[in-house]
C-alpha cells in the first residue's frame, strides 16, 4: 500500500515537472519568435547594402565611402544591432578597424524625395541656388543651427566636394548634379547626421564621423559597454570591483555635459537620456551616439515646449526634457526647467526603472557613500521637489561636488 501511495506521488511529480519544462520550452520559443520579429536581421542588412551599392554603381548614389563598401569590399558587413523600428545600425569592419554604418531607413526611397516623377537618366532640373535655399532651411528645420548659405555649406555636409562633384564631365558621370541633391537631400532628413557632422570638431564627446554613401553614414565605432548597455542582462553591478570601471564613466559623462554646455554655439539639450545612448570610444572617451531627440536650446524652444495647450506641467515634458505649463493660460511656455545633468543624475547615476540595480555610481567606495548619495539625490532633484511633474535644473557647483567625491576614490 505505500509502496503504491509512492509510486503514485513519484509520478505525479515527474507529470508536473513535465508540464513545467513543457511550459518554459514553449514560453521560450515564444520570446524567441517575438524577438526574432522585433530585432533587426542579417538578411535585411545585407539588402540594404546591396541596394546601396547598386544606386552607387548606376551612378544614383555617391561618397567618399561608397569605393570601400560597393567596390574593393574594405568595408564589410559583421552584425547589426538594433531593433526593426529604430535607426538601422551596421557594425562594419573598415580595413581591420571597427566602424558603424547608420542611416535612419534602410532605403533611398523611404526617404523624401526632392522631385517626383523625374526621368532618372536626366540630371535635376533643380537650380543650384534653389537647393541651397532648401538644404538651409532644411538645416535650421532639423537642428535650428543656420550655416551660410553658399557651396561650401554643401561640401561641409556632405563628404564630397560639391562643386567639383556636380562639375564632373558628362564623359564620367550622367547626372552627378542629380545624385548629389538627392544624397544630400537623404543625409539632411537625419538630425543625428547633420548634428554630428556639423559640429564634429567643436567637441571630443561627438564620434567622429567618416565618411557617407548615399544615404547612408559611417560612423566612429563607440558601443556602450557593460556599464551603459540597460538591455545587458547581467549580475546588478551594485559591486565595488567593477567601482574604478564605472567611475571613470561618470567622468566622462560630466565632461560631455560640460562639454554641450560650453562648446556648441547653443546650449545642446538631451532629451532622451539612458546609458545605451552614450558610448566609449577606443581611448575611452564618452561619447553621445544617439542624439535625435536632441536639440539646440532655440529648436528646443520654439518647436517643442512652446506647442500645445495644458493643463499639468507635465503635459509640457518632451521625454527628458522638462517643460513648463502656464496655468493660467493653458498654455506650454518655451522653457525647459530641468537640465541635462539633472537627467543623468536620475536616470543614469542612480539606479531607476530603466536601469534597476544598475545606477552607474551604486555601490561606491564606503568612504563617500553618504555623501556621494546624497549630491547625486540633490542633483537628480535638486531642492527635493515634492511635486512629482516639477525637477529643476541641476547646478554647476552639483556637478563640480560628484566630481570632486569620485576623484578622491580614483587617487
Ligand atoms: N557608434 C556606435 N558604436 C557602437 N554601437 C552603436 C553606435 N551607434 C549605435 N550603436 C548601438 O546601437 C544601439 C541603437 O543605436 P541608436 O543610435 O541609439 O538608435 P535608435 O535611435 O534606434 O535608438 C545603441 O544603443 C548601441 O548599442
Ligand atoms: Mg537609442
Amino acid at each position: 500500500m505505500r509502496v503504491f501511495r509512492c509510486r503514485r506521488s513519484v509520478s505525479r511529480k515527474l507529470v508536473v515537472s513535465l508540464v513545467i519544462l513543457a511550459v518554459v520550452t514553449l514560453a521560450v520559443v515564444k520570446i524567441r519568435s517575438i524577438l526574432k520579429k522585433m530585432l533587426c536581421s542579417e538578411e535585411e542588412s545585407r539588402l540594404m547594402i546591396k541596394e546601396l551599392c547598386k544606386l552607387y554603381k548606376t551612378q544614383n548614389a555617391a561618397g567618399n565611402i561608397c569605393p570601400d563598401l560597393c567596390e574593393t569590399y574594405t568595408l564589410k558587413y559583421v552584425s547589426c544591432t538594433n531593433y526593426r523600428e529604430g535607426k538601422k545600425i551596421l557594425i562594419m569592419d573598415w580595413k581591420g578597424k571597427k566602424a558603424v554604418l547608420k542611416s535612419k531607413y534602410a532605403f533611398k526611397h523611404d526617404y523624401d524625395g526632392l522631385l517626383f516623377g523625374e526621368d532618372v537618366n536626366k540630371d535635376l532640373d533643380l537650380p543650384v541656388s534653389k537647393f541651397l535655399k532648401m538644404a538651409q532651411e532644411s538645416i535650421v528645420y532639423n537642428i535650428g543651427h543656420k550655416m551660410e548659405r553658399n557651396l561650401q555649406m554643401l561640401t561641409d555636409v556632405w563628404s564630397l566636394d560639391f562643386k567639383d562633384f556636380i562639375n564632373m564631365p558628362k564623359s564620367s558621370h550622367r547626372h552627378p548634379k542629380k545624385t548629389a541633391m538627392e544624397d544630400l537631400w537623404a543625409l539632411i532628413q537625419q538630425q543625428e547626421y547633420l548634428f554630428m557632422k556639423i559640429f564634429q570638431d567643436k567637441s571630443k564627446h561627438i564620434p567622429r564621423i567618416y565618411g557617407t554613401c548615399g544615404h547612408a553614414y559611417l560612423m566612429e565605432h563607440t558601443p556602450p559597454g557593460e556599464f551603459l548597455d540597460n538591455d545587458v542582462p547581467r549580475v546588478p553591478m551594485a559591486k565595488k570591483e567593477t567601482w574604478k570601471k564605472r567611475a571613470k564613466i561618470a567622468l566622462g559623462l560630466l565632461d560631455l555635459l560640460q562639454s554641450f554646455q560650453n562648446d556648441l554655439p547653443e546650449e545642446f539639450n538631451m532629451c532622451d537620456i539612458k546609458g545605451e545612448n552614450f558610448g566609449l570610444a577606443e581611448d575611452e572617451t564618452v561619447k553621445a551616439i544617439d542624439v535625435d531627440m536632441a536639440f539646440l536650446d532655440s529648436k528646443l524652444g520654439m518647436e517643442l515646449l512652446s506647442v500645445g495647450n495644458c493643463t499639468a506641467h507635465k503635459d509640457c515634458d518632451f521625454f527628458d526634457c522638462k517643460g513648463w505649463c502656464d496655468l493660467s493660460e493653458g498654455q506650454c511656455t518655451r522653457n525647459r526647467i530641468n537640465n541635462n545633468l539633472q537627467a543623468v543624475c536620475k536616470d543614469i547615476f542612480l539606479s531607476g526603472l530603466d536601469n534597476i540595480w544598475h545606477g552607474l555610481l551604486s555601490s561606491p567606495p564606503l568612504s563617500i557613500e553618504q555623501a556621494l548619495l546624497e549630491e547625486i539625490e540633490e542633483c537628480a532633484n535638486p531642492g527635493n521637489i515634492q511635486h512629482p511633474d516639477i525637477r529643476y535644473k541641476a547646478s554647476a557647483q552639483s556637478l563640480q561636488k560628484i566630481r570632486t567625491l569620485i576623484m578622491k576614490t580614483l587617487g
